[in-house]
């Protein structure tokens, strides 16, 4: 028990209706904190020791100008006064005189005061001022005086120890204000016992097997007190962001391609794009190779004839890379470079679905992996958006066309295209955006047109084309959250405060922003 608590509580010990009249004055003469004194008088009345009733006192209180002229009287008197004791008093003094003798606060009050009631003129000619009460005459200050009743006033109650007049002249003059304060009346509470018990919060096992349970007290239940919050999980930002990007996908019609496994042969992730084996990016140094299972259980043999043939030979009007085609490299186990492999599949799927092939738009957003060596922007896993629409005739228009509405949903409305190479594109574009906030064009990503050579293996119709793209997740993702290391937005640096704080992502699109300028 604290000692606040115990001395509330022995004040009130005397009899029954021993009172506290008002908390604050309790505080004051036992020279403790009312705060701290309000705090154990709920704590005590949540358990009944005491009973609590709301106190409100209103009173005045001096300002600092007020309680000068307690001490030192009114400014108009204290310029009189200076008028009637100037050496020259008939010439009167001035204003540099008077401000010299009581300073320029009590002069700039005290002299208009002072004129106000006829207690002195002033001379046109010589602009002194002159004491028009002849000396000796008693003149009241009544400023100081009214002042001085309130401050001997009991505290609590000096609202009613002056007159109307005479209250609302000092508050005008900004000598008082009325203050409330809120305190409470103490009493005995119905279950006061001097000392506090502290009641159990728990029935226990000990408790059962002592019969002490019979005379211990509970605190009672608190059937509206608050849980602790719970918490919960929070979606990491290029959680967030995919979510965007995924609803504005399907608002474009594309369909989600299955890209729940990580793991892929070369087969899909180079050789189906018509990546040659003898291609770079198919060295360790790049590619995450798996060593348990080194390779792939199976691949459609027919069309791996026709995938190698395009390689060795050639066909549809290309020459191929004319060189041997290994089956052993094909057939390595790696983790994904590109969710392109994906695209492959599913390519290959829609050409080889029963009922023959269908247009499709496909999406996807999830992980890939490079053996790069890392830094502030290079991570060796990262995310890709890629997406792509398989059709009748499309053109390098119908690419740019879709590519353009995609980043106006996500807020990007100036790009640019770079002619570049892909392996499996032809033709190939880098994508660039403006970035309002960094003012700077930024490549944001990769597209093309697949070439036959990919299509025409997996037996796709002749006028069927393929356009698409991919870009990484990370890149919009860091400049909406204006994350400027990528190691603070994925792996183990990551601060799990920043996933919880990271506020939700709205990608502001060009429409919306017409809406808006219609209200
Ligand atoms: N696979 C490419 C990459 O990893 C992206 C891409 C996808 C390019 C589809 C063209 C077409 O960068």
């Amino acid at each position: 028990m604290s000692d606040v608590e115990s001395s509330i509580l022995s004040a009130l010990s005397g009899s029954p209706d021993a009172t506290i009249a008002d908390s604050f004055v309790f505080a004051s003469s036992s020279n403790v904190d009312h705060n701290a004194i309000v705090g154990s008088c709920k704590s005590l009345q949540a358990d009944a020791y005491v009973t609590l009733s709301e106190l409100s006192t209103q009173f005045y209180v001096l300002s600092a100008e007020a309680e000068s002229i307690v001490e030192h009287g009114s400014q108009e008197i204290r310029v009189l006064n200076a008028l009637l004791a100037a050496p020259a008093a008939e010439e009167g003094m001035s204003l540099s005189e008077l401000e010299a003798a009581l300073g320029k606060d009590v002069v700039k009050i005290g002299m208009g005061n002072s004129l106000k009631n006829k207690w002195a003129t002033k001379d046109k000619a010589s602009g002194k001022l002159k004491a028009t009460i002849a000396d000796g005459v008693v003149i009241q200050d009544d400023v100081k005086e009214q002042l001085t009743k309130l401050k001997s006033a009991s505290e609590g109650n000096n609202t009613k120890v002056l007159d109307d007049p005479a209250t609302s002249m000092l508050k005008r003059r900004k000598l008082i204000s009325l203050v409330t304060r809120k305190s409470y009346a103490i009493t005995r509470g119905p279950h006061y016992a001097p000392q506090r018990v502290k009641k159990a919060a728990d029935l226990t096992k000990e408790m059962l097997e002592s019969g002490n349970w019979k005379n211990t007290s509970f605190k009672e239940y608190n059937f509206t007190t608050l849980g602790e919050s719970v918490g919960g999980g929070y979606l990491h930002p290029l959680l967030k962001v995919r979510a965007e990007f995924r609803k504005i996908l399907m608002e474009m019609g594309f369909e989600e391609m299955p890209t729940n496994k990580w793991v892929e042969s070369s087969f899909w992730n180079f050789d189906s794009l018509f990546q040659p084996q003898s291609h770079p990016a198919r060295d360790a140094h790049d590619t995450f190779f798996i060593k348990e299972p080194a390779s792939t259980v199976s691949i459609p043999e027919e069309y791996y004839e026709r995938v190698k043939t395009m390689h060795e030979v050639g066909g549809s009007g290309s020459i191929g890379y004319r060189c041997v085609f290994q089956r052993e490299e094909a057939m390595k186990n790696l983790l994904r470079t590109h969710t392109t492999a994906i695209s492959s599949q599913m390519l290959y799927k829609l050409a080889n679905q029963p009922g023959g092939f269908q247009p499709a738009r496909y999406f996807s957003i999830d992980r890939v992996f490079r053996n790069e060596s890392m830094d502030a922007t290079h991570l060796c896993e990262f995310h890709q958006v890629e997406g792509l629409v398989a059709d009748y005739n499309l053109s390098l228009g119908d690419l740019i066309g879709t590519i353009e509405t995609f980043f106006r949903k996500i807020g990007i409305t100036q790009l640019r295209f770079k002619p570049a190479f892909n392996p499996y594109t032809e033709p190939s574009m880098e994508v660039f955006g403006y970035h309002p906030d960094l003012k700077k064009w930024t490549e944001i990503g990769n597209s093309g047109m697949f070439r036959p050579e990919m299509l025409a293996p997996m037996g796709l119709p002749k006028d069927v084309r393929v356009i698409a793209w991919g870009l990484s997740l990370e890149r919009p993702t860091m400049i909406k959250y204006r994350i400027d290391n990528i190691r603070n937005l994925f792996g183990h640096k990551v601060d799990m405060g920043m996933t919880k704080n990271a506020p939700i992502c709205r990608f502001e699109t060009v429409e919306d922003e017409e809406e808006e300028m219609k209200v």
